[in-house]
C-alpha cells in the first residue's frame, strides 16, 4: 500500500501533496495499527474445572502458551469406577492453587500483568464448576482484572483457531465424555446447533463399555481412560464381527444416540459371562472383536449424522462453498479410528478436516484461556461485575437450529460401509 501511494505521488508536481498525503496516510495507518494492536494484544489466564480436570493456562493473543498446568483426576475415578462429584470437587479444591500457581510462574507473569481471567462456568458438574469460579473471582478481584465466563463446549470448538488458521463460519463436531454436538460456528459468540446427544455421549458410552468389559484388568490398559483402552483393544479385533444396527435411522435429523448400542453390548457381555462361566475379574472370549464392532458402530453413527449435517449446510448455504471446514474436538477426537472414518465423509463432500492435537482435545486450561483471548478481542462477555457471574450446570450451545434440520427431512444416500472402513 505504501509503495503504491509513493508511486502515485512521486512526480515533482505533486511533491508537496505527496508529502502531506503520505504523512497523513502514515499517521493514520500507524495510529490504526497501534490502536488495533493495543486493542487485541492481551494475555489471559484460563481456569477449567467443569468435570475431573483442574486445568490452568496463560495464553496470549498470538496463541502462545506462556504457561500451563493440569491435574487430572483420571486415575482416581478409574479406581472408583466413575466420577463421584463430591470427590471431584475435593480434588479440585486440593489442587487448584498449585495448578494456577504453576501456570502463572511458568509464564513469568504476575496476576497484575494479565488482561483478564477466563473461567469455565457452563456446562459441567455444579460442585466442580463452583470451585473454579470461586477461585477465579478471588484472583480477578485481588488483581483488579475483569472476568470472562466461558462455555466449555464453545472453548472445545474454538481451540483449533489457536493452532491453525480456521476462519468463521465452519462446521464443528464435538465428541466428549459429556456431550455430542454438531453445530455451525458463525463467530466467537455465535453458534447454530444442528444436533446433539439424546442420551449417552460417546465418551460416556466408551467409558461404561470399557468398564463393563473390565479392560482395566489387562495391565496394558490399566492406566488408560476407558475410551483410549477400548480403542487399543479394538485395534486387535474385527469391526464387522458383531453387526450392530444403525442408530436413530428412522429420524432424519442430526441428533445422536449411543445408549441403545451400549445396552446391547452390556447384554451381550452378561450372556457371554454366564455362558462361559467367566470369573468376577475375567474377560469374555471375543472381547477384542466386541470392542472393534462397538467402536465401528459409534464411528458409523457419527459419520451418518455428520453426512446429514453436511447436506443440511449445503441446502441452507451456511458455509461458503470454497471454504468448507469440519472441526472435530473433545476427548473422543483423540480417537484416530473415528477421525479417519470422519475424514472419509469430509473427502466425499470436499471438506477440510481439522482436529486439534490430542492434548488440546481433552479438557485443559489452554482452551479456556484461548476462548478468553477470543472473547477479549471482540469484547464479548468480558465483565468487571464479578458478582453477576454464576455457573450453570446445563446449557445449550448457541441458537437451537434442530427444528429446521428436522423440517428439512434430508434423506441421505449413506456412504458405503466398505468405503468408510477404508476397504474400497
Ligand atoms: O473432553 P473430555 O476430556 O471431557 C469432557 O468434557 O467430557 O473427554 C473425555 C472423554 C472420556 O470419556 C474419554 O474416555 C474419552 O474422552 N476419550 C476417548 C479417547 N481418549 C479419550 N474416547 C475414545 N477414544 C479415545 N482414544
Ligand atoms: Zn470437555
Amino acid at each position: 500500500m505504501f509503495k503504491l501511494a509513493c508511486g502515485l505521488f512521486s512526480t515533482p508536481r505533486h511533491f508537496g501533496l505527496c508529502m502531506s498525503v503520505l504523512d497523513l496516510v502514515c499517521v493514520f495507518v500507524s495510529r490504526r495499527r497501534r490502536l488495533y494492536s493495543s486493542l487485541n494484544k492481551c494475555v489471559v489466564l484460563g481456569i477449567e474445572t467443569s468435570c475431573d480436570d483442574t486445568g490452568c493456562a496463560v495464553v496470549d493473543n498470538e496463541g502462545n502458551i506462556l504457561g500451563e498446568a493440569l491435574n487430572s483426576q483420571q486415575q482416581v475415578h478409574l479406581r472408583l469406577g466413575g466420577i463421584i462429584p463430591p470427590i471431584a470437587r475435593d480434588l479440585h479444591q486440593q489442587h487448584i492453587e498449585r495448578v494456577v500457581g504453576e501456570a502463572l510462574s511458568a509464564s513469568g507473569l504476575q496476576p497484575g500483568d494479565l488482561d483478564a481471567v477466563a473461567v469455565t462456568v457452563k456446562p459441567g458438574l455444579p460442585l466442580s464448576l463452583r470451585v473454579g469460579l470461586e477461585y477465579s473471582k478471588q484472583l480477578a478481584r485481588a488483581a483488579a482484572k475483569p472476568l470472562i465466563p466461558i462455555h466449555h463446549m464453545e472453548a472445545h470448538a474454538l481451540t483449533i483457531r489457536m493452532t491453525r488458521q480456521v476462519q468463521f463460519p465452519f462446521l464443528v463436531l464435538l465428541i466428549s465424555g459429556g456431550h455430542c454436538l454438531l453445530a455451525v460456528a458463525r463467530a466467537v459468540d455465535s453458534f447454530l446447533l444442528l444436533g446433539e446427544s439424546l442420551d449417552d455421549a460417546p465418551g460416556e458410552a466408551f467409558d461404561k463399555t470399557a468398564r463393563r468389559l473390565k479392560l482395566r484388568n489387562l495391565p496394558e490398559f490399566e492406566s488408560l481412560s476407558g475410551g483410549a483402552a477400548l480403542q487399543a483393544a479394538a485395534a486387535r479385533g474385527d469391526p464387522t464381527a458383531f453387526p450392530f444396527p444403525f442408530m436413530l435411522d428412522r429420524y432424519r435429523d442430526c441428533n445422536f444416540s449411543m445408549a441403545g448400542l451400549k445396552n446391547k453390548v452390556l447384554r451381550h457381555i452378561l450372556r457371554q459371562e454366564s455362558l462361559h462361566g467367566v470369573e468376577a475379574d475375567g474377560l469374555i472370549p471375543g472381547v477384542y472383536d466386541l470392542c472393534a464392532s462397538f467402536q465401528w458402530a459409534v464411528a458409523r453413527h457419527l459419520c451418518q449424522r455428520l453426512q446429514r449435517a453436511v447436506e443440511y449446510v449445503a441446502l441452507r448455504e451456511l458455509l461458503p462453498p470454497e471454504r468448507r471446514i469440519l472441526v472435530v474436538s473433545g476427548g473422543v477426537a483423540c480417537n484416530s479410528y473415528i477421525t479417519e472414518r470422519l475424514a472419509v465423509v469430509c473427502a466425499e463432500y470436499g471438506y477440510t478436516l481439522a482436529v486439534p492435537p490430542p492434548h488440546l482435545c481433552t479438557d485443559n486450561g489452554v482452551m479456556i484461556a484461548w476462548n478468553g483471548v477470543e472473547r477479549w478481542v471482540v469484547r464479548a462477555g468480558v465483565t468487571t461485575d464479578l458478582d453477576s457471574v454464576d455457573f450453570q450446570s446445563r446449557c445449550m450451545l448457541g441458537e437451537d437450529g434442530r427444528a429446521d434440520v428436522e423440517h428439512a427431512q434430508i434423506k441421505c444416500k449413506w456412504i458405503k460401509d466398505g468405503r468408510l472402513l477404508g476397504w474400497e
